[in-house]
């Protein structure tokens, strides 16, 4: 059976004609920069800037698809484990990614938001991201939602603290408490969970991502490298997607 790529000629119709086999969350792990680079005899850092521009295209291609939400993994809490001079180049990003695509980002009705600890980040790279945030705060097109100081494990501790806190105040129940206030309680309460996971550069693994939200999620992984992930691959995930059987537990 071949299949069509439904999504590559429906800019202009309305939302009631998107096929429902579009994920509506796509969450990406962009992994494979410092490889990439270290290919081609070049610093680390070199392979971070390179994976921005890919970035621009993805979210370009995820909004051409219909995609709602797209999650990236941009900086998680146990990569301030690397030399300070790479956190220094990953913290100034945001602020780069942002001097050069926020225009397009706007225009295209892109909605930024994060989840992450926002509050250790260095003051440029927040106020480059609050700025974002702010400037496309009114747009209801694609939800470009960077996970950036993220970590499941601690989204998970603060959930339990702030959850625990209620409880003593006497605001809620224990009896009371279930999936969906537990849910409530995380980054992305607002968010649908994510349809389908893609991890690039060969790891098959989830590196503190989203462990509560990726229950029942699709997982596409391949061994390109960040920096050489491309749209064409993108679309090849979704039409993959397309053909998985989603069963919850059922038959
Ligand atoms: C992903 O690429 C980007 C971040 C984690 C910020 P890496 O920097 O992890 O690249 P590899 O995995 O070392 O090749
Ligand atoms: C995951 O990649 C984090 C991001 C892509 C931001 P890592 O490169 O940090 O993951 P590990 O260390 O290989 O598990
Ligand atoms: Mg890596």
């Amino acid at each position: 059976m071949s299949i069509r790529w439904p999504f590559l000629k429906r800019k202009k119709k309305s939302i009631t004609e998107i096929p429902d086999n579009i994920p509506n969350h796509v969450a990406i792990i962009m992994d494979g920069n410092g490889r990439w680079a270290k290919q081609r005899g070049l610093p680390r850092i070199a392979g971070h800037k390179e994976g921005m521009d890919v970035v621009r295209d993805i979210v370009i291609a995820a909004t051409e698809a219909g995609v709602k939400v797209l999650t990236l993994y941009a900086f998680s809490t146990e990569n301030w484990r690397r030399p300070k001079s790479e956190v220094d180049f990953l913290m100034k990003l945001p602020k780069e990614f942002m001097h050069i695509y926020l225009p397009e980002m706007i225009e295209k009705n892109v909605k930024i938001e994060t989840i992450g600890e926002l509050t250790q980040l260095p003051d440029h790279t927040l106020k480059a991201i609050v700025h974002a945030k702010e400037k496309t705060k009114s747009n209801d097109g694609l939800i470009l939602n960077f996970a950036l100081n993220y970590g499941s494990r601690h989204e998970i501790v603060e959930a339990v603290k702030a959850i625990s806190t209620q409880v003593n105040q006497g605001n809620l129940e224990i009896e009371n408490i279930d999936e969906d206030i537990f849910s409530s309680y995380l980054y992305t309460k607002n968010m649908c969970e994510p349809d389908l996971l893609i991890r690039t550069s060969g790891e098959i693994r989830l590196s503190n991502f989203l462990l509560w939200q990726l229950a029942y999620t699709e997982l596409w992984f391949t061994d390109v490298l960040w920096p050489d992930f491309n749209e064409e691959l993108f679309k090849k995930a979704l039409v993959d997607y397309h053909t998985r059987k989603r069963r919850y537990g059922g038959i």
